[in-house]
Formats: C-alpha cells, structure tokens, sequence
C-alpha cells in the first residue's frame, strides 16, 4: 500500500517578545496559537502541482460601489504570496528527498493570512510535512523546522527560524539565531495560559519590507540601533523569567518597554498605535506589536479585563481574535492509502 493523499496541519503564533532583533542574534520568546492552517497534498499521475486555495481569509476586502457595478478590490497580492510558500516548499523538499511526484494541494486556514499571526510559515511547515510524507519519508521535527525556515529565506531573503520553529514545535519557545545557519531552540512552556487579546488592523507593508526597513535604519545609525537591538534582547531575558513566575504585573511592564524599542526601530503606525493605547486604558497591564509591524497584529496582556479591551479595541479600528496560546505543533492530521 502506498500512501496518496496527505493532510497535515500547522499553528499560527504570536511573538511574545523580541521579533526584529531575533534578526540580529537576539534572543525571541514565540507562542504558538489555536488556530491552525491545513494542507492537503494528494499525489497525481503526472508532473504538475497544482495550487488550490479556497479559503485563505484574506484580510481587508475592500468593495466599491461605482454607477451599478460592483468593484471588488481584495488584496489578491497576500494570497499569492502564500501561494509563493507552497511552490517553494515543494521545490526545496524535493531537492532535500531526491525526488519529485506531481501533486495537488489544498490549503485552508483558520487565520486571516498576512495579518502576522505567522501563516507563512505554518503553510510553509505544513506543506513540508504533508509532501514529504506523501513522497513516503517521515522526518523528524527539526528537519522540518529546518527545511521551513530555508523555504522562508528563500521566499523573503532575510528571515529569522522563529516562526517555523513554532509552528513545528508548539508550545512557547526561546529561539536564538546563532549565525546564518545555526540557531538554538529551547523549551519555556508546553502549553501557557496568559489572558492575551489579540486585536489587527490591516497590514501596510510586508514581512519584508520591514525587516529591510530595520536594517536600512541599522547601516544608518549603527550605533543607535544596535544598542536598542541589544536592549530588545535583555527585555526579553526578564520576560522569561517573569513568564515562568507567572508575574503578570512584570511581564506588562516589560511588553511596554519591548513596544517603545519597536517604535525607536520605525515598525509601528498610528492605527497600531491606537490599538496598543487603548488597550492599555481599557486595563491591559502591557500592549504591544507582535510580528514585524507595519499593520497587522498587536497582543495585549489583560487578566481580568480581556472582554473591555477587546471592545476597546475594536471601537479604535481593530478587530480582534480569540484563541488559546501554546497549542501543539505541526502534525499529521490523516493519511490515506491507496488500497492494495
Ligand atoms: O509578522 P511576522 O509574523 O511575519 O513576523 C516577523 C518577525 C520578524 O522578527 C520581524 C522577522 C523574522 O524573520 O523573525
């Protein structure tokens, strides 16, 4: 019996503390979320991979009423770009097995894609698992990580293995870049049940593109920004021993500080802004980005208060997403066989 069809399933994540300087060696602390992306890879007869997206909720559907015609102006660009995730997976998993088989794939996310929650990378590391196991290899964790964060760099030059660590993992990780090809991953919770809000706005610029906006700033201003850099990475070494004292007050304080270094760094705007403040007079105890910026996502810490600063959220601009922090990693959902 050989296997033909595979759907394997990967988390979103939110970073808790240190995106960008996890670029520069810093240390991150990343969770895993509980929603999670779907990929189906069927095997084909022939050599064609064929892409089929039917459900990427793309953010920001924006409809224009022009005389009696309907103009729908969607954001197609944020699907494509998964889309660019999918080819590449598929290409470099390939490459990695030695072999190639036609496939159709098909993705379904329960995450709005582009939003920062980390859906490249789950698509990405989903794909890895499900392709390379309808091609008959069971891989181990970390060569997945590793194949998706090739896949990431790839796809967008410069990326840290943050993002497809968590999402092959689960749980909350520290991970450290140790120079262009090694990097460290250790485990601070299995699981972690912080009352976080999550609240976005829809996304300005790409991972990308503000990730080389930070390194423009870097080549610019060395010396500033390095020093902030390196701050990042000692807010985020109190703020794992804050979060394994479960020291609420603390780690509020200290997403705060993470937040001002992010400003400093240019990757926050005033809709962000607007989230983030009024979270925090809403009661969150600390607010800030979690991704690159630029749009998209923030995360708030509000114990005894998540239903106000949702609402508070929501009435700046925002929408917001309930979900549970530190689910499972990448798995296999379902195999199936062709039958003898
Ligand atoms: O917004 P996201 O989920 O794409 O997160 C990007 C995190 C960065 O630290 C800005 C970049 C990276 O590769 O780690």
């Amino acid at each position: 019996m050989s296997v033909k069809r595979v759907t394997a399933s990967a988390p979103g994540k939110v970073t808790l503390f240190g995106e960008h300087a996890v670029v520069y060696g810093e240390p991150a602390l990343v969770a895993s979320i509980g929603r999670r992306v779907y990929v189906t890879v069927e095997l084909r007869g022939d050599d064609n991979v064929r892409i089929v997206a039917s459900d990427l909720q793309v953010p920001g559907v924006t409809v224009t009423f022009s005389g009696d015609e309907l103009v729908v102006e969607t954001d197609y660009g944020r699907a494509l770009s998964a889309i660019s995730y999918l080819k590449t997976a598929v290409e470099l998993v390939s490459k990695y097995l030695n072999t190639f088989r036609g496939v159709n794939i098909f993705v379904r996310s329960e995450m709005p894609v582009g939003a920062g929650l980390g859906t490249s990378a789950a698509v990405t590391v989903a794909t890895v698992l499900a392709y390379s196991r309808v091609l008959g290899y069971e891989l181990d964790r970390r060569e997945i990580a590793r194949l998706g964060w090739e896949v990431e760099k790839a796809v967008q030059g410069l990326a840290s293995p943050m993002d497809t660590s968590i999402t092959t993992f689960g749980g909350v990780l520290r991970v450290k870049l140790l120079d262009g090809r090694n990097y460290e991953v250790r485990e601070v919770l299995k699981s972690c049940d912080l009352p976080i809000v999550i609240g976005y706005v829809e996304r300005e610029a790409k991972t990308k593109d503000l990730v080389l906006k930070v390194k423009n700033l870097k080549d610019r201003y060395p010396g500033i920004i390095d020093n902030i850099i390196r701050t990042i990475g000692l807010v985020v070494n109190e703020a794992e021993k804050a979060l394994l004292n479960n020291d609420l007050n603390l780690l509020g304080e200290l997403m705060n500080i993470n937040q001002g270094l992010l400003d400093a760094l240019g990757v926050c705007n005033k809709r962000l802004s607007d989230l983030i403040y009024a979270a925090r007079t809403a009661g969150a105890l600390g607010s800030k980005i979690t991704g690159a910026g630029g749009g998209g996502c923030v995360i708030a810490l509000a114990p005894g208060c998540q239903e106000r600063v949702e609402v508070a959220m929501k009435l700046s601009g925002g929408l917001t997403l309930k979900t549970s922090l530190g689910g499972p990693g990448a798995t296999v959902n379902t195999v199936e066989s062709t039958s003898p």
